[in-house]
């Protein structure tokens, strides 16, 4: 289904990030002309021969417009390489051809060559061989949402007075091409079997129907417990990748919360745990909203908190020593207005 009247906003976290680290499609294209050499490093792996994926390096001259898929493609038919990757239409409709280029999932049939590329397969997925992954998690998870419409009025038949508006909130999660960038990227599903979070490719599935004003389903439960929504830490990184743009944190998983957090209040405890910082500190602590939301799982995986640690992403220090902000009392005042009003 096509967009329906969907702002492009050049200040989406998608376009920030890639204009700050100098990554817009114009700073790619810029990189290389014709008679320059694009170096592909390609994970490569044949699981009837190898314990564990290597990585394979060709050369193949650049030619103007040259996508990642152009370079995929001159080496297996040019070069004669036998591997395997998946594409099929080949202009951003199928999305059958993500791949991870040089740490950041994109679809290889849309995104320029670079000089020199690390391309990977999708992560959080089983690999099947080479750059190929297999979906059948991803399926599953979509499958355990019961992403079908249930309808509590009668049907009206064809064609269904049904308004461009009516349908905006679903409107965005249809735009998905279930290309699994995101899954791919989502640092919750880092955790492996330590998550019970469904990831925002699935979200995105359920929001088709539940952020449909046709669906009666009360669906509090399936978001809440069946996909743990609120394990996911709102870290845009999701957004940052999907290549057909869809605002995945501010148009699928708020407003899913917003469905869940509407039926049953007390039982969020992302909700809770964040408001309960920002009234004790007057800002958001991340490692302290995973603790309070994951509670001992949070600590189960010691390397992924380094590497949160070292990435800047969260302070253990400001955590367990760090004091309120200065005027704390005014944010306090503004919760306890809040809640008289309520
Ligand atoms: S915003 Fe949530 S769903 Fe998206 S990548 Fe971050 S944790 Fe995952
Ligand atoms: S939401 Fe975007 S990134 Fe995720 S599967 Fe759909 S199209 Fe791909
Ligand atoms: S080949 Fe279809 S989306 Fe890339």
């Amino acid at each position: 289904m096509g967009k329906i009247g969907h702002d492009f906003d050049p200040l989406s976290s998608r376009y920030l990030g890639r204009i700050e680290a100098h990554d817009s499609n114009e700073d790619r294209l810029n990189q290389l002309k014709v008679g320059d050499f694009v170096t592909a490093q390609i994970s490569r792996f044949d699981p009837a021969v190898d314990t564990k994926p290597y990585f394979e390096t060709y050369r193949v001259p650049y030619v103007k417009w040259m996508r990642v898929l152009d370079v995929l493609i001159y080496v297996s038919e040019t070069l004669g390489i036998e591997y395997a990757h998946r594409w099929y239409c080949g202009v951003k409709k199928c999305g059958t051809c993500a791949v991870r280029v040089n740490g950041r999932e994109m679809l290889s049939c849309w995104e320029p060559a670079l000089p020199d590329m690390v391309i990977e397969p999708l992560r959080h997925l089983p690999l099947v061989r080479d750059l190929i992954v297999d979906r059948e998690p991803y399926e599953r998870r979509v499958m355990e949402l019961k992403p079908l419409l249930v309808r509590t009025k009668p049907y009206l038949g064809l064609p269904e007075p049904i308004t461009d508006r009516e349908m905006r909130a679903a409107s965005y999660a249809m735009d998905c091409i279930n290309c699994m960038a995101c899954f791919s990227a989502c640092p919750v599903l880092d955790l492996g079997d330590q998550t019970d979070f469904s990831g925002p490719a699935p979200l995105v599935q359920l929001a088709q129907v539940a952020l449909d004003r046709r669906d009666g389903m009360d669906r509090s439960v399936l978001i809440k417990n069946t996909a743990s929504i609120f394990e996911c830490v709102s870290c845009y990184r999701c957004e940052e990748v999907c290549p057909v743009e869809i605002p995945i944190v501010s148009r699928v998983i708020e407003p899913l919360k917003a469905l869940a957090f509407a039926t049953k209040p007390a039982e969020n405890k992302h909700q809770s745990a964040f408001l309960d910082i920002v009234n004790s500190r007057g800002r958001i602590d991340p490692s302290a909203l995973i603790l309070k939301t994951q509670g001992l799982r949070a600590v189960l995986n010691p390397a992924r908190a380094i590497r949160l640690w070292i990435k800047g992403k969260i302070s253990p220090v400001q955590t367990f020593f760090g004091s309120a902000v200065p005027g704390i009392e005014y944010v306090r005042r503004l919760f306890s207005d809040v809640k008289g009003a309520l």
